[in-house]
């Protein structure tokens, strides 16, 4: 366990090295390789949290609360129940236990489950864990991924296997992944419309955004709003944020956009039983992205076509 860790920290030090996509400038220049190894998992911190919300899907979360916070101390631990048409899922332990968790893991196991969609003991993963969109991650943002999640606080937690009602068989694969992941690249910032499609990717926005048909993602309605998602107290559609000025987000500035997310940043905010109009977003936590990415996200989403469609979020 010790010599994985310090195995995992010596490969991240080398990585770091050349270590520059998808970071700010200010970390550039290490002091020592302590400094190094610190902004790897701060920034692996970042993107778990604020920007792929791995915790948000992977600990409690509590539907009390609008927008279903994590509930502090089941960080990592897993035990969410997914409930969709296909199966019974359940958020995977991914704490550095030993028993229950990912603690005996390998890096490159973690690394192949995070972006094939296969466990460690070869079973195949349910594509409801974005793996699809990791798989199109820079190599550098999922190691430092993996370093953040070494530095969880290890949860005894057994969750169990999931109860398929349907055969995986049956739907997948659905899409084919790329071998290999060295060509991944995090655009540059200044890239501003391209450096927000792969936040969009990372985010998995059009996972939640578009409408799924015989468990394809329909093309002509990418980002044109989603289907129902339904929860015990309440259900939600999930909107249409193409630019369509009537039934989408284009009449929204940046400003409004930006607003949208950093309301979420101050707890009191999200911290009240809304009932029946709560949502599934996980904007308490891309709440926490930095102003610099919700404006990359949103110059992408104005240039995406714009789908005329019609949602209303709660049914009535
Ligand atoms: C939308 C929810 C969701 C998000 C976001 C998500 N996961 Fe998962 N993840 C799952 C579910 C559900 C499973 C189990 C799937 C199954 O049983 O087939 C899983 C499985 C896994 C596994 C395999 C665990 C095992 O015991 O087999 C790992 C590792 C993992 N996720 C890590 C991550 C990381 C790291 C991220 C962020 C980069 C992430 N996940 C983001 C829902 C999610
Ligand atoms: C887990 C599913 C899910 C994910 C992932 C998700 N969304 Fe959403 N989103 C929803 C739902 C459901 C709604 C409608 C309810 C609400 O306003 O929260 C919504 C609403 C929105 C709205 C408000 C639109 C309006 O007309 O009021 C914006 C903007 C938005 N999402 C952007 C994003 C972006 C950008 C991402 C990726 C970073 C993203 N969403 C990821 C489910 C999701």
């Amino acid at each position: 366990m010790r010599k994985l860790i310090i195995v995992t920290m010596i490969s991240i030090v080398i990585t770091t090295i050349s270590f520059y996509s998808c970071r700010n400038n200010k970390h550039s220049q290490f002091n020592n390789n302590e400094d190094s190894l610190k902004a790897v998992i701060a920034h692996g911190e970042y993107l778990a949290n604020h920007v792929a919300a791995c915790i948000h899907c992977h600990s409690k979360r509590d539907f009390s609360k609008y927008s279903g916070p994590v509930i502090p101390g089941t960080e990592g631990g897993g035990g969410e129940i997914f409930d969709i048409r296909t199966a019974t899922l359940y958020g995977k332990n991914i704490t550095p236990d030993t028993a229950t968790g990912i603690g005996s893991w390998t890096d490159d196991e973690i690394l192949r489950a995070i972006t094939k969609g296969i466990s460690k003991n070869g079973d195949t993963l349910y594509p409801l864990m974005p793996y699809k969109h990791f798989n199109k991650m820079d190599k550098k943002d999922l190691i430092s991924i993996i370093a953040y999640l070494r530095t969880l606080k290890p949860i005894k937690n057994n969750v169990p296997a999931r109860g398929p009602k349907v055969p995986l068989s049956a739907i997948y694969p659905v899409e084919e992944l790329q071998a290999s992941l060295e060509m991944n690249i995090c655009p540059d910032k200044s890239d501003t419309v391209k450096y927000g499609e792969y936040l969009v990717t990372v985010g998995d926005c059009t996972g939640c955004h578009s409408t799924v048909i015989n468990n394809k993602f329909n093309a002509e309605l990418l980002l044109g709003g989603g289907g129902m998602f339904k929860k015990d107290s309440f259900a939600v559609f999930a909107a249409n944020i193409t630019p369509d000025s009537t039934t989408g987000i284009g009449t929204w500035t940046e400003e409004i956009f930006l607003n949208k997310f950093k309301l979420y940043r101050e707890r009191k905010n999200y911290d009240y039983d809304p009932g029946k109009y709560n949502t599934i977003m996980p904007i308490s936590d891309f709440a926490g992205m930095t102003d610099e990415d919700l404006k990359a996200i949103y110059a992408y989403l104005r240039t995406v076509p714009p789908i005329s469609n019609k949602v209303e979020k709660y049914p009535k």
